[in-house]
């Protein structure tokens, strides 16, 4: 696939190439570009107009919403709806499942999103992100859709993908052939596709991790991470640590470098015994990119993506990278007696 096609014609050739294709699910990939250059839009005007700093509410994990969580939140909500091709939409920011309203036509998709990630950092203006994770309905196109709609295990997901406001903007999706990153080109508002075919290096140099909760953790993630600080050529180690706090930069970073990305279950707030990441708008999406790009992601004893939902808003340790740094952790959990809560 050459560099320098655009996202739409990227999107229309896929179709193109599937004889049951529709359309539908292109409109539905369209309807998220055209939300992501606004939120882009968004985010780079902050600090101009009013859209830095708190809403003044929580939301429904206990977090404290900021302006543009709600901006970005009430575009996607929008031009999904109007796409005319979901049936419901699960967002971080709200409780409930999302009800399209009456004067848009419902269709057989439906979309967990994160819709600003990393909303911590907004004001120092370090990278955040939106993520996505599109599923079909299971339930018939007549009735509601239902809770075992939207609690499907990543593996059914039909599509995955975020953008990442950063130093440029990029929109990085699959569809289950390959990873492909499109970089915003801001003279004519359109993604170009920069990085085609991401494959994520097998092994890497970086660990990224919030070692603040270090004594939070379980045995097994404490040995490991002092193993990677460990001097050792034949491993290519010590490794450098690269935490920036916003899941979509840092996941980024190790796709195309390599590493090991972790947030893994931590003793710190008992109401959180399995970690800080949300299983369907976070870490689904995120293990389904790098399981395309050729990496591995596990809460240390399961596959992401095969895990069964039980609620909405679960969360789930994460620990997602190249292929061989994974397995090396994973030899760490399975050598350790003691378990965190899984
Ligand atoms: P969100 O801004 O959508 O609530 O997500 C924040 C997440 C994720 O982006 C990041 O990796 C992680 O929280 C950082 O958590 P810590 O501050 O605990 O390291
Ligand atoms: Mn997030
Ligand atoms: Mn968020």
């Amino acid at each position: 696939m050459d560099i320098g096609i655009t996202l739409f014609n990227h999107i229309l050739s896929n179709q193109k190439i599937n004889p049951k294709a529709t359309g539908a699910f292109s409109r539905l990939l369209m309807a998220i570009v055209v939300a992501a250059k606004m939120v882009q839009r968004d985010v780079a005007r902050a600090g101009l107009v009013d859209v830095l700093g708190r809403a003044g509410g929580f939301n429904v994990q206990g977090e404290e919403v900021q302006k543009l969580d709600n901006i970005a939140n009430q575009v996607l909500k929008r031009l999904l709806f109007s796409s005319g091709e979901v049936c419901t939409l699960v967002s971080e920011e709200e409780a409930d499942l999302i009800e399209v309203p009456r004067q848009y036509r419902r269709g057989d998709y439906l979309i967990h999103f994160d819709p600003l990630d990393g909303s911590s950092n907004i004001d120092a203006n370090v990278s955040i992100g939106t993520i996505f994770s599109i599923y079909r309905r299971i339930t018939s196109p007549e009735t509601d859709p239902e809770l075992k709609d939207v609690l499907q295990p990543g593996l059914n997901q039909v599509a995955a993908g975020y953008i990442i406001y950063g130093s440029s903007c990029m929109l990085v999706y699959s569809t289950g052939s390959g990873v492909h990153g499109f970089t915003l080109d801001p003279s004519v508002g359109e993604f170009i596709l920069s990085y085609p075919k991401i494959e994520i290096p097998k092994k890497g140099k970086i660990y990224s991790t919030n070692e603040g909760n270090s004594a939070y953790w379980d045995q097994a993630t404490r040995d490991y991470i002092d193993w990677l600080k460990n001097p050792d050529s034949e491993h290519s180690k010590p490794y450098t640590s690269r935490y920036i706090g916003s899941l979509v930069a840092d996941f980024h970073r190790n796709l195309l470098y390599g590493g090991i990305y972790l947030y893994p279950a931590d003793r710190r707030d008992p109401l959180k015994p399995t970690g800080k990441l949300r299983l369907m708008c976070e870490a689904n999406p995120m293990s389904f990119l790098v399981e395309q790009a050729g990496g591995l992601a596990t809460t240390g004893t399961k596959r992401i993506l095969e895990i069964k939902p039980t609620e909405i808003h679960q969360r789930v340790p994460l620990i997602i990278g190249s292929s061989e740094d994974v397995k090396a952790y994973q030899e760490f959990v399975a050598k350790s007696d003691e378990k965190i809560n899984l």
